[in-house]
């Protein structure tokens, strides 16, 4: 029989190689991270708050890399909330000018790394040539096979939900739903995460205990770990420990025993 040249998912796993201390079995399928400290990061080290942004891009390369790398099938990351825009115009100029500047730099490094990237939030309120970006960045690696990197910019987690609830009203005003046909399914069919498991692992760096209006309904079940470190400080070590956290916890889901919502195929 001729071997075929495209190797299966079982086969490309085992050619992962993970740090020894965790465990391959108990990878979370979807982490998500609340990326926060960049400002007190830079303050730290009398720097202005942008050296803390452009920093934090740097430890965002990393965790998309190593997620990738240890077959964590998703990560979401908060870029930018609804809230955001609250801060001063010189900040805000300054993220989205750095956004272009990365996205336009990266996506070269995304497509050979196979990543699919996308962006969660309401995009429409950013600059046309930013949205031009982002349109050409999800459209060139929609058929990748790696990763999936959603990036929330501009993502608010009650507009998202308010969001859904007014396509469903409206779909059941044109007569296309039942209202007594939704449930928890087809409401999370019409959220901006539609295609993934909801995140296994919230992860929120700089020591903040809130979820500061991140994936409200995404986050029911998933554990959050929190920790001191700075996110332009979050580096493999920092990732490693999360996860070991993770991967000692016992996820009950309202039950009484650990249910494993791991990757179970992952023979090593
Ligand atoms: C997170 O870092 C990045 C964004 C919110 C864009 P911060 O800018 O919130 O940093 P701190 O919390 O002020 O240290
Ligand atoms: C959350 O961080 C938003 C992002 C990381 C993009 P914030 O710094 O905006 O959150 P708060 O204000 O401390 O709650
Ligand atoms: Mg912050």
């Amino acid at each position: 029989m001729t071997k075929s040249s495209s190797i299966t998912p079982q086969e490309k796993r085992l050619t992962f190689s993970f740090p020894k201390e965790l465990d391959p079995l108990r990878i979370p399928e979807h982490i998500a991270v609340i990326m926060d400290g960049n400002g007190r990061w830079a303050k730290a080290k009398g720097l202005p708050r942008a050296m803390g942004h452009t920093a934090g891009v740097d430890a965002l390369k990393t965790t998309l890399k190593l997620c990738s790398n240890w077959g964590v099938g998703a990560l979401t990351v908060y870029a930018f909330s609804t809230e955001n825009w609250s801060r001063p115009g010189e900040e805000v100029g300054f993220l989205m000018t750095l956004f272009k500047r990365v996205l336009k730099r990266e996506l070269e490094s995304l497509k050979l790394q196979k990543v699919r990237i996308s962006f969660l939030g309401d995009l429409e309120k950013l600059s046309s040539e930013l949205q031009d970006l982002i349109l050409e960045a999800t459209t060139l690696t929609a058929k990748n096979t790696g990763i999936n990197f959603n990036v929330c910019t501009n993502y608010g987690g009650r507009r998202e939900l308010v969001k859904a609830a007014q396509r469903l009203a409206l779909r059941s005003v044109n007569g296309e739903i039942d209202p007594a046909l939704i449930d928890e399914n087809v409401f999370a069919a019409e959220l901006s995460t539609a295609n993934e498991v909801d995140p296994d692992l919230l992860i929120r760096t700089s020591g903040e205990r809130r979820i500061s209006n991140f994936l409200l309904w995404q986050l029911a079940y998933s554990e959050i770990y929190i920790t001191e470190t700075l996110w332009p400080d979050f580096d493999e070590n920092a990732l490693i420990k999360a996860l070991l956290d993770y991967q000692s916890r016992c996820r009950r889901f309202g039950g009484l025993k650990h249910v494993s919502k791991d990757k179970r195929n992952l023979e090593i």
